[in-house]
């Protein structure tokens, strides 16, 4: 009879091993409620005209757990998708009050509580850990005075040099729209053709075929600001400034042959190891350095301080240790914390500005554009991984799930009924007023041209050994590339860099002959006609 079976059933699902209950409330577990708080009997049927008719749509519990299941999941991030995050805090070992006015840098051994996320860049949520890949280093510190995200990666230069060419960078990087591969790969068409097409990303494309792209784990990985920022003090003096984060435990990397076997072995290798870590007790660390230097020292070199793929050498500023950051902490909850978490370059506490580099100004548009997407609202604030750690208190109200909004009648200012806060010209946020004036153009300056000097010197900077990888990189990533003049123009750039690079590279693609010199402009469309002249032999 049904009700036998029924009995069985039972006995399957709420028995353990030893035959005690142990899925009842009535044994002491809280009570199974809806989300509305109404108690629930049965979690194991759907309510039916009898045991084995059609579900009823009067089931409000059924109907309450599946439509909050079908909508579980939330967009991921367009860029970064996959990362894994950890709490922890910030120190400084010195006060940097003649530079900053920032509270956070007034004391030496201030502690502010910080999470970090580290990412990838072009894989989606589900992706390998060791990809050859940039990896983001985000760290949001709840200040006194509010969130300060230095939002950074583990190379200290970028692709591109103005944000307006993001969308077209992150388009080739990801999935071919036809075919949907290659995942979380530089090696395809796709990428190649734009990077050989954008000569401003040289430097940064030495860093990625470097073995600085496959670290062995977050905790051997270096960080960076990657823009000049600008401190600014009590007086309203500013000072450039670039941010720098160093692990305690030094650089280490993984060679591509090791990462590929991991990958395959172990795909989720960089969040376990610090997932262990820091549940065993080992929490990495890393000391905040920065490059301080005023206009004169800015004015001092050929390239732009401004432009955001070229590094100021550490030789000739060397980084200044200034602070540590300590992880020791693992999220409660992966999706509530590190999935929701929300870093945005604008988050800057006063006494920290931003300097004009356009990469920079563009980023500071487009993480609040994406946060209210992704979040699916404006009150992504709420959230306790975002809400600042420091009182605070705005006008803003309602929208989707608003769970602060104002207390009392007024919600406006200024009310004659003092209530709500005010606002403070002596503690609040003043931009550093730079002098600006000039026309309104679109156009990149002289001062930005050189894309060659500083993918030079890095390469030139590397071991015999590392120089060796980074050829067996661009070999491996170039014979992925179908196109023959898309390999071609990328050895042309390569000759720009370095000549037994490059014909070390035309030799493992199988080249006859050598193509010229990449033109340092931007190539026009002529350019992009394929070359009669070379020969070109398919492997
Ligand atoms: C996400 C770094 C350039 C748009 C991120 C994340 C990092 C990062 C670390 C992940 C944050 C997290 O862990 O949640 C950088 C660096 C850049 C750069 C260092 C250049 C120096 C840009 C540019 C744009 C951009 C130029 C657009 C104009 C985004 C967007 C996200 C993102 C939309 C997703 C944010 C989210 O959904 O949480 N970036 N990025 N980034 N970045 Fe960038």
């Amino acid at each position: 009879s049904s009700a036998s079976v029924a009995t069985i059933h039972d006995q399957k699902l709420h028995r353990g091993e030893g035959g005690e209950l142990h899925q009842r409330a009535e044994d002491g577990a809280p009570v199974l409620t809806t989300a509305q708080g109404g108690p629930v009997a049965d979690d194991q049927n759907t309510l039916r005209v009898g045991a084995r008719g059609p579900a009823l749509i009067d089931d409000f519990h059924f109907r309450e757990k599946i439509f909050h299941f079908d909508h579980e999941r939330i967009p991921e991030r367009v860029v970064h998708a996959r990362g894994y995050g950890a709490h922890g805090f910030f120190e400084t070992y010195e006060s940097l009050a003649a530079y900053t006015r920032a509270d956070l840098f007034q004391r030496a051994g201030e502690r502010t509580p910080a999470f970090v996320r580290f990412s990838t860049v072009a894989g989606s949520k589900g992706s390998a850990d060791l990809a050859r890949d940039v990896r983001g280093f985000a760290v949001k510190m709840y200040t006194k005075e509010g969130n300060w995200d230095l939002v950074g990666n583990n190379i200290p230069v970028f692709f591109i040099q103005d944000a307006i060419k993001f969308p077209d960078l992150i388009h080739a990087a990801k999935p071919e729209p036809d075919r949907a591969f290659p995942q979380a790969q530089t090696a395809h068409d796709t990428f190649w053709d734009f990077i050989s097409l954008t000569p401003e990303s040289m430097n940064m494309v030495m860093w990625i075929m470097s073995d600085r792209t496959i670290p062995r784990s977050f905790r051997f990985m270096e960080g960076f600001g990657v823009h000049t920022f600008r401190f600014v003090n009590a007086k309203d003096e500013s000072t450039f400034v670039k941010f720098h984060w160093k692990p305690k435990l030094g650089l280490q990397s993984v060679a591509w042959n090791e990462a590929v076997k991991i990958n395959g072995a172990d795909p989720d290798f960089h969040r376990r190891d610090l997932w262990q870590s820091i549940q065993s007790g080992n929490f990495p660390e890393w000391e905040l350095q920065v490059q301080l230097f005023d206009q004169a020292f800015a004015d001092s070199f050929d390239f732009d301080i401004l432009d955001p793929t070229k590094i100021i050498p550490e030789e000739i500023l060397p980084p200044h240790p200034v602070a540590r950051l300590v992880l020791d902490r693992m999220p409660d909850n992966f999706f509530a914390e590190t999935e929701q978490v929300a870093f945005m370059t604008q988050n800057v506490p006063p006494g920290i500005d931003f300097s004009n580099d356009p990469l920079l100004q563009g980023r500071n548009f487009s993480y609040l554009d994406t946060q209210l997407k992704r979040l699916g609202g404006p009150n992504f604030t709420h959230l306790p991984i975002n809400a600042p750690k420091c009182p605070f208190h705005t006008f803003q109200q309602d929208g989707h799930m608003a769970m602060r909004n104002p207390v009392g009648r007024a919600n406006y200012q200024p009310n004659s009924f003092g209530e709500g806060p005010r606002e403070s010209p002596a503690q609040g946020y003043r931009h550093f007023s730079a002098e600006e004036q000039g026309p309104k153009v679109r156009l990149r300056p002289e001062s930005f041209a050189d894309h060659y000097s500083q993918a030079r010197q890095f390469f030139i900077s590397q071991t015999p050994p590392e120089q060796s990888h980074i050829a067996a990189a661009l070999i491996f990533e170039l014979s992925k590339v179908q196109t023959p003049t898309i390999r071609e123009r990328m050895v042309s750039h390569v000759m720009n860099i370095d000549e037994a690079l490059a014909s070390k590279v035309a030799h493992g693609l199988g080249f006859k002959s050598m193509p010229k010199p990449a033109d340092a402009a931007m190539p026009t469309r002529q350019d992009l006609e394929p070359s009669p002249a070379l020969s070109i032999v398919e492997r």
